[in-house]
């Protein structure tokens, strides 16, 4: 079978569908197809199974408190300690076998590993430099760390001690950070002097430095010496500590883990949202961790003597609950790789998993459209059978990509989970249990048991089979965002005002996603249904990535959308207005592209900028972005009726094809 394979596309989009490999059946996890039936019949009670895989200080009273709906609280007065269930409490049996497997980009460093004894030794030692430092219980710690160990470390060090973490994804600008920092009101911070990318040593200091000078209030930072030698000299200033300082100053210290509720916040994660202010989402203890750990066993089938490798990065959701909360809890080896799946050759996550033989590997669509790109070859030359399960999350994923890597990394004996989730989910909630249901390429999978996933018209009625609607979820859940960090209101609007009837004291939560569902009640995804886009799987909101294109000089307005991209899934296409006196030249796009990368990051960089004198709008003043979108993807514009300036649309579109 060639990787180009049209006819193949063709023949799974008319819905090929894959039974799980009887040799994962056997073994797996979730093994009772009973489970739905009974989740329904039970719930919320079913979700004890989820608080039963974390011990609690006290127990809980209640399962689920709906009285102040959406506000749930969930396993009410529990109480409970993150760092305590996935470090302390594996010590009898586990404490010689690896928890952290660590893998740095440079090929010539040695590999890290941590067995749990020396996992909760620097977790211990790090808690007690954090409170040396002045860090209390639900004081906010950021984290503005790269793929490296010490950022695992620290948030459960921070959860050791019930001092919230939020972390930066380290790709992220200076910008971003401060304006993270500023909203959480966070007075501590955790960075590094560098780390490797392709073989050249990054300076992230002096971006992390950048950052704190945008920072309205007095930080203290704690520096990570991740370079050694190849480190750029950096001084500390006062109110900076260097990490290997703080550890050594508190070798062999312990922390007792600070008991806390299973409603108090374990951690703060930014996201993108429709608005240009990133959404403070709010994670607590019990609900969180229980459903990490519950998912990870039954979606992921961790089993504690796995080699687990999810190649996410902890700055983002993913990260958080499956390389550290969710496969910690279970007592597993979770891996952590430093660097990119092409440096220094295009087989660098093969040849990890070879080495390591990882039992299961949890990727990104993204990823595995280049694979594919790439070709067989790569994967070809390592012996991957140590392989068991193969996972998917962060956009859709084309039915080409996903049969490429049934075949070329599982070899046919790997069942996929094509998980659907969200920075606010804490979790996943819609895909198939592997070893209990059947496959189908380009669909998530029926909503978990206990889980009610529909998918609805703008009136909030369920629509028929194959037909385009909106995801909803009709039922709490122990993993659920609680609120956005110091706004309530904020998270009433967006997630549950569209479907709620407060009247009746009905909620439904709106993930601002489009889906379809067929006969079986497996839901395909569609995509976001708001101005968020989703590039490389990254989250980002065009309204961030707008704001910091105005804010470039000479610039008067701009419209950005998703379009869509071979290998990224959606690439960024920015239309600008030039301000008068300002020439549509190569300097300005180019400080319009450095613009978005200082203010947001590369990843949110323009793949085009396309200058207009005016942009589509609705008599009522309204971007009409689909056309953009239309322009963007080269396809047929839609109907331009109703727009002030239907005129200026096609003009657009041609100096889209000459930009
Ligand atoms: O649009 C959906 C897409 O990613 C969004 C959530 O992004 P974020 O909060 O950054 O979390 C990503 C990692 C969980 C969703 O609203 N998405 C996530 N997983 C899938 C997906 N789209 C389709 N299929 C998926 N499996």
């Amino acid at each position: 079978m060639t990787d180009d394979d049209g006819e193949l596309e063709a023949r799974l989009a008319e819905g090929e569908s894959f039974e799980p490999p009887a040799s994962f059946v056997e073994q797996a996890n979730a093994a009772d197809p009973a489970i739905y039936e009974e989740f329904e019949e039970n719930w919320p009670e079913c979700w004890e199974q989820a608080a039963d895989l974390i011990d609690w200080y006290e127990d809980y009273d209640e399962v689920l408190d709906e009285s102040n709906a959406p506000f749930y609280e969930w396993f009410v007065n529990g109480k409970t300690n993150a760092s305590y269930n996935c470090l302390d409490r594996h010590l009898e049996d586990r404490g010689d076998e690896i928890a952290l497997q660590w893998v740095g980009e440079p090929v010539d460093e040695a590999d890290r590993a941590f067995t749990y004894e020396e996992l909760h030794k620097e977790v211990n030692e790090f808690a007690a430099g954090l409170r040396d430092l002045g860090v209390e219980a639900d004081d906010v710690v950021t984290m503005y760390m790269p793929m490296v160990p010490e950022l695992a470390i620290a948030l459960l060090a921070c959860a050791r001690i019930g001092a919230p973490h939020s972390v930066v994804f380290a790709g992220f600008s200076a910008d971003a950070l401060a304006t993270r920092m500023n909203a959480a009101e966070s007075e501590y911070l955790l960075t590094c002097d560098g780390y490797y990318r392709r073989g050249d040593p990054l300076d992230h200091f002096s971006k992390a430095n950048n950052g704190l000078s945008g920072v309205d209030h007095d930080v203290s930072t704690i520096v990570v010496d991740r370079l050694g030698d190849d480190g750029f000299g950096h001084d500390l200033s006062d109110d900076q500590t260097a990490y290997a300082d703080l550890i050594a100053e508190n070798e062999g210290a312990t922390v007792e883990p600070v008991e806390r509720d299973a409603e108090d916040m374990l951690f703060l994660m930014y996201t993108s949202g429709t608005t240009g202010k990133p959404k403070g989402v709010k994670h607590t203890t019990g609900g969180y961790l229980s459903w990490a750990a519950w998912t990870a066993q039954n979606v992921l089938d961790i089993k504690p003597e796995d080699t687990y490798f999810c190649s996410a990065d902890i700055g983002w959701i993913t990260g958080h609950s499956y390389i550290v909360y969710g496969p910690l809890a279970l007592g597993t080896t979770t891996m952590m790789y430093e660097g990119t799946p092409d440096y220094p050759d295009k087989d660098r996550l093969w040849e990890i998993i070879e080495e390591y033989e990882a039992t299961q590997l949890y990727t990104a669509p993204t990823a595995i459209r280049a694979f594919m790109k790439w070709g067989r070859s790569y994967p070809d030359k390592h012996d991957l059978s140590s392989l068991r399960l193969l996972g998917t999350v962060g956009e859709p994923i084309n039915p080409r990509a996903w049969k490429w890597y049934y075949t070329h990394i599982g070899d046919e004996e790997c069942p996929i989970v094509d998980t659907w989730w969200q920075t606010e989910t804490g979790g996943m909630i819609v895909t198939t249990l592997p070893g209990l249901k059947t496959m189908k390429p380009g669909s998530a999978g029926p909503p978990l048991p206990g889980v009610d996933v529909r998918v609805v018209n703008v009136a909030g009625e369920e629509v028929d089979p194959g037909q385009a609607g909106y995801l909803t979820v009709h039922k709490p859940w122990p993993g659920m965002l609680r609120t956005l960090y110091n706004n309530d209101e904020r998270f009433i609007k967006e997630y549950w005002q569209e479907y709620s009837d407060p009247e009746a004291d009905e909620w439904v939560y709106f993930p601002e996603d489009g889906a379809k569902i067929d006969d079986n009640g497996y839901i395909t995804v569609l995509g976001r249904v708001d101005d968020v886009i989703n590039v490389s799987g990254h989250r980002l909101g065009t309204m961030e990535i707008e704001s910091a294109i105005v804010g470039v000089e000479g610039v008067a307005e701009a419209a950005v959308v998703g379009g869509s991209h071979d290998i990224k899934g959606e690439a960024v296409y920015a239309y600008v207005i030039t301000e008068e006196g300002y020439e549509e030249n190569e300097e300005l796009r180019q400080r319009i592209i450095d613009g978005v990368n200082e203010a947001i990051g590369p990843i949110a960089k323009p793949e085009s900028v396309v200058f207009t004198p005016e942009l589509p709008k609705t008599r009522s003043g309204k971007i009409m972005r689909r056309l953009l979108e239309n322009i963007a993807n080269g396809e047929e514009l839609g109907n331009t009726s109703t727009l002030r300036n239907p005129d200026v649309v096609e003009d657009i579109q041609a100096r889209a094809q000459n930009s």
